[in-house]
């Protein structure tokens, strides 16, 4: 390179290679490269015919309201989001769970992502006291997206699930209690909920318990409600929502078939709504307001929440009850294989018992088999000692077609065969 600069260490940090920009290139690469490719490695949410036509029609409505359409492309929103948006999030919460939401406590973010790394940065890494502070992660596997957030090296401290063994092939992980460990270090816990990439559902007793601990020890509980109730409602088991002023609770519209508008939602007491809006204000003035735009309607009549219960949660729960059929048709009873509970998200969270190789070689095998799904090890960041089971899952995403599944399913069983030696 003849032209040559230095990063400051923030620079370096988002320049870093391994991990998860790696793995997301791989898989962008991959797919550009092979049109043939089964994608299940993604979490992107699926094209389902009747929600799409909804955004169609409500794209449709915006149009030709000329004043409303004028007013969303030419005007900037307030940091915090559009006003007419944060009254009506703020009155279908609480009318749904009887809080007590205003607006003040409501703040839209381009995308949940972004919430994350506000929230992260915002609460965890260095104190102006020079002490270092983390954010723990008490059920690990916990999302991928998270791992390389932190502005600062080593903000997560992550703690190993309870494995709970249930009949032959499945398994559920719990909160191992006795082990949490809150000490001075931890600035936050967070979870997500339903849990990315397990499929998990915190019990309402775990998440209680959970709220409070965080209570107890004044620091907040983040729950990401990225797959949750009341939208986009992801969610296959009973589990109900919680709200507190030491909770921070994050909502997206991307599940609901919008990712392209970039659209989060976070929920908290005004101190910290008051320090994401002006994160929004310093590194982007305002935010997308199309998603807004759109969803309002539906937010304020209540057709969003009963969208979600009739037409996205049926969906995602035939697509799992399926996938896991063909598991079940393609593993038999010879391959060793276990699969968390579904319980909510898009995804089966596969465990291989003492597999002979790494779930990254797998990834790589399956890859030049047009399989791409998410190797295990990119989840169990932040933890203080290594655990064989972080080499031993797959999460695969079963919101792709069918077919792509079912092939795709095919495939890694018999991978997975070859590499125990069956
Ligand atoms: C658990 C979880 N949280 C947050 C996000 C980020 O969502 P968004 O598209 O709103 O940035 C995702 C996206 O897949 C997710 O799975």
């Amino acid at each position: 390179m003849s032209f040559d600069f230095k990063f400051s260490s923030f620079g370096e940090k988002l320049e870093q290679k391994g991990g998860i920009v790696d793995l997301m290139q791989d898989l962008g690469d991959a797919l550009n490269e092979q049109t043939s490719m089964r994608m299940m490695g993604g979490g992107n949410p699926a094209a389902i015919p009747e929600v799409q036509s909804i955004w169609r029609k409500r794209t449709a409505e915006l149009l030709a309201k000329e004043n409303n359409f004028n007013s969303t492309l030419v005007n900037y929103d307030p940091p915090s989001g559009n006003p007419k948006f944060l009254s009506a999030v703020a009155k279908t919460l609480n009318h749904e769970y009887g809080w007590n939401l205003k607006s003040k406590n409501i703040a839209v973010t381009s995308g949940a992502q972004t919430a994350f790394f506000f929230l992260f940065n915002i609460l965890a890494g260095k104190f102006s006291n020079g002490q270092r502070k983390k954010i723990l992660l008490p059920l690990a596997p916990e999302y991928i997206g998270y791992a390389n957030q932190g502005m600062t090296q080593n903000i997560f401290a992550a703690q190993p699930a309870i494995i709970e063994e249930k009949g032959k092939n499945q398994f559920k992980y719990h909160v191992d209690f006795k082990q949490l460990k809150i000490n001075d270090e931890i600035a936050a816990i967070c979870v997500s909920r339903p849990t990315n990439p397990s499929g998990n559902v915190l019990t309402d007793q775990e998440i209680n318990q959970l709220s409070e601990i965080s209570r107890s020890k004044h620091i907040p509980l983040i729950i990401d409600n990225a797959y949750g109730n009341p939208f986009p409602g992801v969610i296959f088991t009973e589990a109900t929502p919680i709200w507190d002023e030491h909770i921070i609770l994050t909502l997206s519209l991307s599940k609901l078939g919008l990712p392209g508008t970039r659209t989060g939602i976070v929920i908290g007491s005004e101190k910290i709504i008051t320090a994401v809006t002006s994160a929004n204000a310093v590194v982007g003035l305002a935010n997308n307001n199309i998603g807004q735009a759109l969803s309002l309607p539906l937010i304020e009549s209540g057709e969003l929440i009963k969208m979600s219960k009739n037409l996205i949660q049926p969906f995602y729960k035939e697509r799992m009850l399926k996938a896991r059929s063909y598991v079940k048709d393609s593993f038999g009873d010879t391959i060793p294989y276990r699969l968390h509970e579904s319980e909510g998200a898009f995804f089966l969270w596969f465990w291989f018992p003492s597999l002979p190789i790494t779930t990254i070689q797998l990834y790589e095998k399956l890859k030049k088999r047009n399989v791409l799904v998410v190797p295990g090890e990119y989840f169990f960041f932040g933890l203080a000692d290594q655990w064989d089971h972080s080499h031993e899952c797959i999460r695969v995403t079963f919101s792709q077609s069918e077919n792509i599944v079912k092939e795709g399913i095919q495939i890694i069983a018999e991978e997975v065969a070859k590499s125990y030696g069956i």
